[in-house]
């Protein structure tokens, strides 16, 4: 290689549909303006992969091993990784990673893959270095996103649109400070509990997690009705996320006491909509704040919560791409 190329990749934020990836359900994700930065600086020699954790290069082995499966031959990648994503906010700072790497591998291979194509591959190379049995959502967004914004997709037919986002509210996502780790934490588990409920096990808990997804792809629709409506009806907009987080917590059982407070919290500083985001056991709650109120909201929240919070203003950005 005669000079350095440069790769980013999103993190996501989910706007509402969690825990409904896999089991062919809705999802209504935005791609972030906080991503993975990966400069190739060489190809061809051994692998290496650096970045401040050191994580990088188990990603990076996993997914060339998986375009490797697909019969894409792809070459060794000498690259650093950075990054403006907080890890472990329940932001998809690995999926992002992964697709940086793949988008690069089959880029610079001159072995360009299909958007989806190009998610699923990811999702099981995390599936592969994790063991984690991750859904698509996040490795999606990362390709699909579009400035301004959301990403409706049906994880049952792949299929996808874009909705636009309300240009009189802001995204705000705040961080809890409580880390989590997926492989650590039970959303194996949680897989597990609800495909037996699907499999029409009849007992309390996989009932409950059968209630959560059905509900939940009930209130993506409605989300995306009421997003696609003018006037946006921001007080239903606010029960259905109120609801969202409700059986996230009771159905699911993935929140936590840091993640109730927070989005009490937001409803009571004037968000629109709040509710926990991504897989839970920790991370962040997205809200929807009217334009004019987001700056001090941020302020507030994090002064009013009780642990080490930090919130931010995101925008909505687009897909992976080459810099
Ligand atoms: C994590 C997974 C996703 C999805 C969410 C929960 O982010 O990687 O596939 O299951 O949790 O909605």
């Amino acid at each position: 290689m005669s000079r350095a190329r440069t790769f980013w990749a999103p993190g996501r934020v989910n706007l509402i549909g969690e825990h409904t990836d896999y089991s062919g359900g809705l999802v209504l994700p935005v791609a972030l303006d906080l991503g993975i930065t990966l400069r190739v600086t060489g190809i061809g020699g051994p692998s290496r992969v650096t970045s401040p954790d050191g994580d990088a290069q188990r990603y990076a082995d996993a997914v060339a091993a998986e375009l490797a499966a697909r019969g894409v031959s792809v070459p060794h990648l000498e690259a650093t990784v950075s990054s403006n994503l907080p890890i472990g906010a329940g932001l998809s700072s690995s999926a992002a990673l992964g697709i940086a790497v793949a988008y690069a591998l089959t880029t610079l291979s001159c072995h360009p893959l299909g958007a989806l194509e190009l998610a699923e591959v990811v999702q099981l190379a995390e599936r592969r270095a994790t063991g984690v049995p991750c859904g698509i959502m996040d490795q999606a967004a990362s390709i699909l996103g579009q400035p301004g914004h959301a990403v409706l997709l049906d994880t049952g037919s792949l299929e996808w649109e874009l909705v636009r986002l309300p240009a009189d509210h802001a995204i705000v996502v705040v961080d809890s400070g409580v880390r989590h780790s997926l492989e650590h934490s039970a959303y194996a588990t949680r897989r597990a509990e609800l495909e037996r409920g699907l499999e029409g096990a009849s007992d309390p808990v996989a009932r409950r997690r059968v209630r959560h997804v059905r509900s939940e792809n009930e209130r993506v629709r409605e989300v995306v009705d009421l997003l696609r409506s003018t006037p946006l009806d921001t007080r239903r907009l606010g029960e259905i996320f109120r609801q969202a987080h409700e059986s996230l917590r009771v159905d699911f059982e993935v929140s936590t006491p840091a993640l109730d407070e927070l989005v009490d919290l937001a409803y009571g500083l004037g968000a629109s909509a709040a509710r926990m985001t991504g897989a839970g056991f920790g991370g962040s709650i997205v809200a929807l704040v009217p334009v004019e109120r987001a700056p001090r909201f941020t302020t507030e929240i994090v002064g009013a919560y009780s642990g080490a919070g930090k919130a931010r203003v995101a925008t909505a950005a687009g897909g992976v791409c080459e810099l």
